[in-house]
């Protein structure tokens, strides 16, 4: 079968459009995609990868910023979908990787500012404040002075919020105290999680790749270890992914013995269609764009000036009741909630910005957090 050709990749997509780049010192692609910008400048992170083929780091920038058009909608954030490739040939070392990201960041600002980023996978902070040398189209590096900030805590609590939501969808109480919460993988966002559940009262079960992290935080939140093999047969009220991607499928949802699955990771559902696959299965889904939001969220109130820092968790935990909303649509509309989710991103992007001067980053500086 031949492989497809960067047209091929590009034919059906309906985005706004991609600048495709060769850095010819690194022998790296750059794929910036930006797939929609009804609410506001594209905004999302940068991934730098080895790919098989640079055409599948295309792929990825391109499903990649059409997620981020969503996740931006379902905050209703004054952002639209975007993100970028760092298609590498190889591991680069340090002074290459810093030739990358400074020009990287030129290219940015060749955009004026309808493009801004953030650290994402295989990128850290320390990239962004290169990239902030050169560059204003960056956030995450909290004001450039104040040192870099890591997403992961916000990103836990909102997902803590949502699974109180998703635990008083489906028992009628937020009370978490006895309910069984399974978290696979237990980093940076995994671990202050299973804290927050352990504070709430929760039997908080716990399975990582990394079994010295598994049973270190199994035995910080009084917890028990799942072995690997028992992740999707093990009985909890709640399963979290807070590992991987495409772990909800046609082999492992017949095998889940939970009432609802809640967590961080990015693109759990290998399938759209394994939505309804957990719907008929009366497993309740919280859509992962909108649990997983409280990084982008927060790194997004710490940027525009939002203090104090209680005043941004605060914002985090309103996914809790953006996602009962979404819960009760769906039953409503006997639709799931990753239908829900969608439509009620889709009647977002419908209406369009609520401030229409705010068209690049440069405008939304300052001026979001009013
Ligand atoms: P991390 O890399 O810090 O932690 C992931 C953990 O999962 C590690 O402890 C690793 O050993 C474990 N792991 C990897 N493969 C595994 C497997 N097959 N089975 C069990 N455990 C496995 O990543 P982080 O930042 O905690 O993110 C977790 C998920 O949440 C990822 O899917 C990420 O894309 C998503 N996410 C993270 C955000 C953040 O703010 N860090 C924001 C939104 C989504």
């Amino acid at each position: 079968m031949s492989e497809s050709t960067f047209l091929d990749i590009l034919e059906p997509w309906d985005g706004v459009g991609v600048l495709v780049r060769r850095d010819h010192p690194t022998g790296t692609w750059i794929f910036v995609a930006i797939h929609d910008d009804t609410l506001g400048p594209a905004t999302g992170g940068l991934r730098m990868k080895v790919y098989d083929r640079p055409e599948d780091g295309l792929r990825d920038a391109l499903r990649l910023s059409e997620g981020m058009t969503y996740k931006w909608a379902a905050m209703d954030f004054p952002f639209g979908g975007g993100k970028t490739v760092l298609a590498i040939p190889r591991p680069l070392d340090d002074d290459e990787r810093r030739g990358l990201m400074l020009r990287f960041g030129a290219l940015l600002n060749s955009l004026g500012g309808r493009y801004g980023t953030g650290a994402d996978l295989g990128t850290t902070t320390r990239d962004m404040q290169t990239i902030a040398e050169v560059s204003e189209y960056v956030i995450g590096v909290h004001g450039r002075s104040e040192g870099p900030m890591d997403p992961s805590p916000f990103t836990a609590l909102g997902v803590f919020a949502g699974i109180r939501a998703a635990v008083e969808h489906r028992f009628d109480s937020a009370d978490l105290s006895g309910r069984s919460v399974f978290v696979q993988g237990v980093g940076a966002v995994g671990a202050p999680l299973a804290g927050h559940l352990a504070d709430a009262g929760a039997r908080v079960l716990v399975s990582d790749a990394d079994a010295a992290a598994a049973d270190r935080v199994a035995r910080a939140c009084s917890g028990s270890v799942i072995a690997p093999g028992h992740v999707y047969s093990t009985e909890c009220d709640v399963y979290a992914p807070c590992a991987v991607g495409a772990t909800l499928n046609t082999r492992t949802i017949p095998e889940l013995r939970c009432s609802i699955v809640a967590g961080a990771a990015n693109n759990q559902l290998e399938t759209r269609e394994d939505a309804e696959r957990l719907s008929e299965r009366g497993i309740l889904y919280a859509p992962d764009y909108v649990i997983n939001g409280g990084g982008a969220m927060a790194f997004t109130l710490i940027y525009q000036g939002l203090e104090p820092i209680s005043a941004v968790e605060n914002r985090v935990l309103s996914i809790g009741s953006h996602l009962k909303r979404i819960f009760e649509e769906s039953a409503r509309t006997a639709c799931s909630p990753l239908e829900a989710a969608r439509s009620q991103a889709e009647r977002t992007l419908r209406r369009g910005p609520l401030d229409s001067e705010m068209s690049t980053f440069g405008d939304i500086q300052g001026r979001f957090t009013r």
